[in-house]
């Protein structure tokens, strides 16, 4: 069966494509099909965290009509990103019902396969259909105003549209996991209260200096720096996603 995970936030910098990219090597070192799909798809950016060149895009897909299987770049064996265009505002307005089709294609050829959505920052209709479209949705967000809000925004339009339930929290740069924790219990509350419906909790990633700097070397953590914490952090999170999988696309929310 096909996974599609989305990974959004409201708010741009908090970390999407670092936890995307990060969390699809996890899971596939615990012996899953992955595919990372680049959706933040008018200024992508996955493959530099990949540390991978990719010779077609998204683009060449969508545009120039070739099978997807031919513009898909190869990270490892079972590790697979679709990476997205840089600066074509055609792809950044997609039609609705070309996203519909993507997402039905991939899961014709990616069957047993954890799909994860880089999503790019704001509530565009395309960002929102993509979110409806997959399975489980991920919202990042970091403890500044702007972040909480903007991702209280995210699960409140999720709410409207019936899609909060399978939505999980990563609080992302947390000085350590308790206070991790205590983000998710506040915007939980916020949603308990104002939405009346909870919303499920992943865990957290510490702040750690080692993400910068893979970043900057163009080497994943597990390569560069394999006993940093957002490593490890990530590896727990990859754990919890498999659980989830394992029950066949019905998770039950968790708080
Ligand atoms: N846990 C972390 N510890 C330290 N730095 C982090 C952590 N997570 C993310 N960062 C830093 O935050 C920056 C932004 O990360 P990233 O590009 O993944 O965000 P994004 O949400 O995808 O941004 P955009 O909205 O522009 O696509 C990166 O340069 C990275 O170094
Ligand atoms: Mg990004």
């Amino acid at each position: 069966m096909t996974h599609l995970i989305a990974v959004c936030s409201g708010k741009g910098g908090v970390g999407k494509t670092f936890i995307s990219a990060h969390l699809g090597i996890a899971i596939h070192k615990l012996g899953k099909k992955v595919l990372i799909v680049d959706a933040d798809m008018g200024l992508a950016n996955a493959q530099l965290m990949l540390g991978v060149s990719p010779k077609s895009t998204i683009s060449d897909y969508v545009l120039g009509g070739k099978p997807i299987t031919e513009v898909i770049t190869q990270i490892d064996e079972g590790l697979e990103l679709l990476a997205g265009a840089s600066g074509d505002a055609n792809i950044v307005n997609m039609p609705l019902a070309s996203l519909s089709d993507l997402c039905h294609v991939i899961e014709t050829i990616y069957t047993d396969t954890v799909v994860i959505f880089d999503i790019a920052a704001g509530i565009s209709a395309q960002n929102m259909h993509l979110l409806a479209l997959c399975d489980t949705r991920i919202v990042i967000f970091v403890d500044e105003p702007t972040s909480i809000a903007d991702s209280y925004g995210v699960l409140k339009l999720l709410h409207k549209s019936d899609h909060l339930s399978e939505t999980y929290l990563i609080p992302n740069q947390v000085s350590n996991l308790s206070s991790g924790q205590s983000f998710y219990e506040k915007m939980n509350s916020l949603c308990l209260s104002f939405l009346g419906r909870p919303v499920g909790y992943l865990g957290s990633i510490e702040e750690d200096k080692a993400v910068r700097s893979a970043i900057r070397s163009r080497k994943p953590l597990p390569y560069s720096f394999p006993n940093s914490t957002a490593w490890c952090n990530i590896q727990t999170l990859a754990h919890k996603v498999m659980e989830y999988d394992s029950r066949e696309k019905t998770p039950t929310v968790s708080n």
